[in-house]
Formats: structure tokens, C-alpha cells, sequence
């Protein structure tokens, strides 16, 4: 077995295990060459020769244990009929959401939308190391709504109206269901791991984590298990609540983000195998710092099963050759 696996699984501390979130991304310039002659992003995921390039390009450089499948989150409500457009400088713009396009897509449409993944999946898994983990992910249903349905900080997003939209649990439902056959199939391609990314946990109020973050994870993770899939998730900026949401949702794997201090964690989230958490931002900074920071974590989860990543994705300013560094200063801990 992979480390990887092995730490999520049997939650073996003495295995080590490093990859980074957005590994495959704007900060490497080869990354940038492909993205200059692809402007279509949607498009360049479905593109499964170049999507497979991509999730190589930083095992290529780094001593990786992992590779993360090269894709997006918003394929699975683009597969659902609902257009997806990367503005520059703005992010990921959705259409309108439309109920009646959303709940008719067959799963059989919906596979052939996203076949081109499955294809890199099975690329990938050939060409990638026996010893390397393949990590295929999706969105947690909350984080897909807040960009199906345009729910931000900024459009000061009104709870209570979400929660009257009068089809919500119908809406969740079929997320639910078509997540389920979107980690299905990443699986049954060659990938040996399933993220679920909950970027927007922290936008909820305390009364909506329950319905909204925990029992989602939880139905997802419970889908996992029952197939053996080992699964990390990843509440982003929900504080203390990440005790509940692991108490609630029992994942193999917690990652960390930077504002959840790595002691606390230790002491208080027991049980499942930790992951992350150090700054992407202090990968812009002095150097020796980089080093400090990482060797905190590093001491701190030196007795748990824990896998070296960060609290978030590396962002576009991010000097390669530090990234470097940081995963020898890793292997020589
Ligand atoms: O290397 C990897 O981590 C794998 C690839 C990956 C991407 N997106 C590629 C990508 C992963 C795991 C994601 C997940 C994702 N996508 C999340 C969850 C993690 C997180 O960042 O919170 C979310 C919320 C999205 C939605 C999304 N996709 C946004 C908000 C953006 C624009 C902002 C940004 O960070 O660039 C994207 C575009 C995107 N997805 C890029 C990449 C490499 C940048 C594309 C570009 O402009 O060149």
C-alpha cells in the first residue's frame, strides 16, 4: 500500500506523506505556457491528454507522494446543465440556475460530460509511479450551491432565504447523487483517493452547519466507506466546529486550514489522519521562515498520523524553486 493510504487507512504515523493543494497551477510557468494557449478552462479539463500533462508537471519537478487529478470542482454543476466561465481577475462565473435543467440530467449524459476525466484518471494512473497516489476530488454540495446559486460575502447572502428555497432538499439530493457517481467513476478510472473540498464551510452560519456541511460531508463520506474509498475532507474556516465536524462525519482524513492551531488540532481532533494546514501565504515571505513554520508542524504531528500539505492551495505568486526547498526541508525532517 501506498503512504498515503496507509496513513488514512491503518493511520501509520511512522509513514510520511507530502503533496500540495493546487500543486498543478498559474505558480508553475509551464502550467502558464498550456493555460496561454487554452483560454477555455472548462475545456482544458476536458482535455484529458493535457489535464493529464498537468497532474504530472509537479511530480516532474518535486518528490511528491501524490499526484492530484487536474480538474475543477464546477465540473460536476457544468455536467448538470449549468454553464461555468473563469473571468480574469473575477474567478469562476455560473449561469443562472436553472431547477428543471438541473434535475433532468441522466447519469448517462452526466458520465459523458466528464468522461474526458476519467480518461486523464486512467492516463495518469499509467503513467504515474506505483508508489505515488493518484487523489481524485469533488465539492461539498454547500461550496457547489454558494457558486450555482451565487451566494457570497459580498451579496450580503441571506440565510433564512436559502434555507425557504422551497426545493432545497430536492437540489441536495441530486447533488448527492450525482457526487456519489462522480467519485464512482473517478475511482473505478485509477484514482486511489477522494477529496471533498468544502471551501465555503465557513460562509454558514452556526445553525446551518449541521444540515448544510456536516450531514453532506457525512452522506458522502458514508458512500465512501461502504466502497472502501479512503476519504479526506476539508471544512475550510469553520474554528473550533471542526471537533463536531469530526466527531459528526468521521472522515479517514481531516485537512487543516491555516486559521485551526496545529496543537489545539492535536489535542482535540482525534481518530482520523491530519493533513495541511501551514500558510500558502507564507510561501510569499522570507525564506527562513518558510522553514520555521513548516518545522512547527512538522513537531507538533510528529506522534499522529499526519500528512504534510498546506491550509490551503498554493497560490499564482509562489516562487517554484521555494516549493522545492520546502519538500526537501520535508524529507530531511
Ligand atoms: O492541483 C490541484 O490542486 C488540482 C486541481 C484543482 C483545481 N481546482 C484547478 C484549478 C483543484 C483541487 C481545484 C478545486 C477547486 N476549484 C476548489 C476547492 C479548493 C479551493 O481552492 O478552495 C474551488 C473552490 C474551485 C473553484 C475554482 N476554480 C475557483 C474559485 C477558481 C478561480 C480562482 C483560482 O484560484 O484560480 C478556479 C480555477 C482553477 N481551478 C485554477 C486551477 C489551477 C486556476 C485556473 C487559471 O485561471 O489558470
Amino acid at each position: 500500500m501506498r503512504t498515503l493510504e496507509k496513513i488514512l487507512i491503518d493511520k501509520k504515523i511512522s509513514c510520511k506523506s507530502v503533496w500540495f493543494m493546487r500543486q498543478a497551477g498559474r505558480y508553475l510557468p509551464e502550467f502558464r505556457k498550456i493555460r496561454s494557449q487554452n483560454q477555455n478552462f472548462i475545456n482544458l479539463c476536458l482535455n484529458s491528454k493535457l489535464s493529464t500533462e498537468l497532474t504530472l508537471q509537479p511530480i516532474n519537478r518535486y518528490d511528491l507522494d501524490s499526484a492530484i487529478i487536474f480538474s475543477d470542482i464546477l465540473l460536476v454543476p457544468y455536467a448538470l446543465g449549468q454553464d461555468v466561465k473563469f473571468e480574469k481577475g473575477i474567478g469562476p462565473i455560473l449561469e443562472n440556475f436553472k431547477i428543471d435543467n438541473f434535475l433532468s440530467v441522466k447519469k448517462e449524459s452526466f458520465n459523458k460530460s466528464l468522461s474526458q476525466v476519467y480518461e486523464a484518471i486512467s492516463l495518469t494512473r499509467k503513467k504515474l509511479d506505483k508508489n505515488k497516489s493518484l487523489i481524485s476530488f469533488v465539492g461539498a454540495p454547500w461550496t457547489l450551491l454558494t457558486y450555482m446559486l451565487k451566494i457570497n460575502k459580498d451579496n450580503n447572502f441571506n440565510f433564512e432565504k436559502i434555507k425557504e428555497i422551497k426545493k432545497i432538499d430536492i437540489i441536495l439530493d441530486n447533488l448527492i447523487k450525482f457526487l456519489s457517481f462522480h467519485i464512482q467513476n473517478q475511482i473505478e478510472a485509477g484514482a486511489d483517493v477522494v477529496q471533498i473540498f468544502d471551501s465555503w464551510a465557513g460562509l454558514l452560519p452556526s445553525e446551518g452547519l449541521e444540515k448544510f456541511c456536516f450531514e453532506q460531508n457525512l452522506r458522502l463520506v458514508t458512500f465512501c466507506k461502504n466502497k472502501k474509498i479512503p476519504v479526506i475532507c476539508f471544512p475550510k474556516g469553520i474554528k473550533d466546529n471542526y471537533i463536531k465536524f469530526n466527531n459528526f462525519v468521521k472522515p479517514d482524513g481531516l485537512n487543516l486550514d491555516p486559521e485551526i492551531d496545529p496543537k489545539w488540532a492535536k489535542d482535540n481532533l482525534r481518530g482520523v489522519a491530519l493533513q495541511g494546514g501551514l500558510d500558502p501565504k507564507i510561501l510569499l515571505g522570507p525564506e527562513d521562515k518558510v522553514f520555521v513554520e513548516a518545522k512547527k508542524y512538522l513537531d507538533i504531528f510528529k506522534d499522529v498520523p499526519y500528512i504534510f500539505n498546506l491550509g490551503h492551495g498554493l497560490v499564482p505568486e509562489t516562487n517554484p524553486d521555494l516549493v522545492k526547498k520546502l519538500v526537501k526541508f520535508y524529507r530531511s525532517y
